[in-house]
């Protein structure tokens, strides 16, 4: 929606009589009641409106009382606009979503004809031809094994419904007491009680306590903080993975369903594994009878390079959850793949899988991840990805010599750039420095430089970068100058 430009009509809004008003214990609908009535209408009047009704997610509000919002009104391409008139690159593909770019006319079109065609259906008993075909044609990319698609509206309700089909399959199969997630530290895996239980960050958790008991945290993969500890990478990972069967072993074997893991942890940032690591993982839980879980909502359709990440680095999944780009973030839609195996027991007698979601599986959003599957495959987006992701890392990697730079790592079109006091020591920041550096000044510098990206500190401090599939050299020489730019001034600021 372009907004329409103010002609001096927050006057004309402000004599405008609204139906509520502040006594009913509401702030007024003044802006609601000019948009319902074709005034025009600018960025003071969205500014006023959404600081008095949004409650915004996982933000700090308090800075509003004297700060503006940004409010993103338009995307095209690798660009978004806000209603103040900046044009900033999309850096983070809105949430690591928007991997074909924003703005593709076919996308809406798709969800257009559906529309007509067939609006709504729940997939309660009832199957719908986009749902049937859309599984189909997500199992033909697929790494091998996976047959079955139970259908979510994100991320965190595939890992949710995961963890719930792994404990009544194994009620199922006899083994009742097969109940507890292994997860990695400072890993997320989503916001729901479940999903909040498997994550591995503690100050998300502490305010929602008592969380789903029955949870256990491993080591995870930072190899930049444990290199000084081993001779190689892949010895670190067979450290790393053997820690999870000292976990099983500890809380017994028969008390574990299930271990997740993202193949690149986003939290954190953007910890890879070397292969061995997945493999000694995958003998580990077949050891003890324990479901692999490879949370791919980030890695997930090409952003890694391969169609999956469990592709590119060898993991062979029992589960696989996916999400955000699977419509290229136009819809809300979460797709958990499985294996078989798992699905059998549900088919007999009575049982079913007492679990579902009302708008999962919803045809709007299984006709446009179709469609946006026709533009991967047009596009060659993830040949794209392939074939630029070193000439991405070599752009970033020239941010060494800014003695805030840390370590730059990942893969494919996903990176972090851990951001040090010390290149030689990697000595980090306290927190109140890190406070201070990203949300004291980052996070708007990156922004009011033309970047849309996020500086995060969920473990040490980190700029994360995810920008749309499409962009290539000449796109990573401009972000790595806005980066430059930005962090050069912050060092100046410690
Ligand atoms: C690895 C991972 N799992 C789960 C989730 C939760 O997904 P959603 O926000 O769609 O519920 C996220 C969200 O970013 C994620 O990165």
């Amino acid at each position: 929606m372009a907004i329409q430009k103010s002609k001096g009509l927050l006057g004309l809004i402000g004599k405008k009589k609204s139906k509520s008003s502040e006594s009913d214990g509401r702030k007024d609908l003044k802006l609601f009641e000019a948009m319902r009535d074709g005034e025009a209408y600018g960025d003071k009047e969205l500014q006023r409106s959404a600081k008095d009704h949004l409650w915004m997610h996982f933000t700090r509000h308090s800075p509003y009382q004297t700060k503006d919002m940004t409010i993103i009104t338009r995307g095209e391409g690798h660009y978004l606009w806000d209603s103040k008139g900046n044009k900033v690159i999309d850096g983070l593909s809105g949430l690591f979503a928007v991997n074909a770019g924003h703005g593709h006319q076919e996308l809406a079109d798709a969800a257009a004809r559906q529309m007509m065609e067939l609006d709504y259906m729940p997939l309660w008993a009832y199957a719908h031809p986009r749902a049937i075909e859309l599984a189909e044609r997500l199992l033909s990319y697929a790494p091998k094994d996976l047959n079955r698609i139970f259908f979510t509206t994100g991320g965190g309700e595939a890992v949710e419904t995961a963890w719930k089909i792994a404990k009544q399959y194994y009620k199922l199969k006899g083994k009742p007491t097969k109940t507890k997630v292994i997860s990695r530290m400072t890993a997320y895996h989503g916001t729901s009680h479940g999903a909040l239980s498997i994550t591995g960050i503690a100050a998300m958790k502490a305010m929602f306590e008592p969380l789903v008991p029955a949870t256990i945290r491993v080591p995870n993969t930072n190899w930049y903080r444990s290199k000084h500890l081993f001779k190689t990478e892949e010895e670190f990972g067979i450290w790393a993975a053997n820690r999870i069967e000292e976990a099983i072993l500890m809380e017994g074997a028969d008390t574990v369903a299930a271990f997740y893991v993202e193949p690149i942890q986003n939290s954190g940032g953007c910890f890879t594994a070397h292969p061995s690591y997945f493999k000694r993982v995958r003998e580990i839980c077949d050891k003890y009878d324990v479901i692999f879980v490879a949370d791919e909502t980030i890695t997930g359709y090409g952003r890694s390079g391969e169609m999956f990440a469990s592709q590119r680095y060898g993991i062979e999944p029992d589960m696989m959850i996916t999400a955000k780009a699977i419509t290229s973030g136009t819809q809300p839609l979460g797709a958990l793949f499985l294996k078989e195996k798992y699905f059998e027991p549900f088919t007999e007698g009575t049982t079913i899988l007492p679990h579902g979601y009302t708008f999962a599986a919803h045809p709007v959003a299984c006709a446009v991840a179709l469609a946006n599957l026709d533009i991967y495959d047009r596009e060659k987006l993830v040949d794209n990805v392939r074939t630029n992701s070193p000439i991405f890392r070599k752009t970033l990697e020239k941010l060494y010599d800014l003695p805030i730079v840390g370590d730059v790592r990942g893969d494919g079109y996903f990176f972090a750039i851990e951001l040090v006091k010390n290149q030689e020591t990697r000595e980090t920041f306290t927190k109140e420095e890190s406070e201070k550096l990203l949300r004291g000044f980052l996070n708007s510098a990156f922004y009011e430089a033309g970047l849309y990206c996020r500086a995060d500190d969920r473990g040490d401090p980190v700029v994360q970068l995810a920008p749309p599939l499409t962009i290539g050299p000449k796109e990573f020489d401009e972000l790595e100058q806005i980066l430059r730019k930005v962090l050069t001034e912050a060092w100046k600021r410690i």
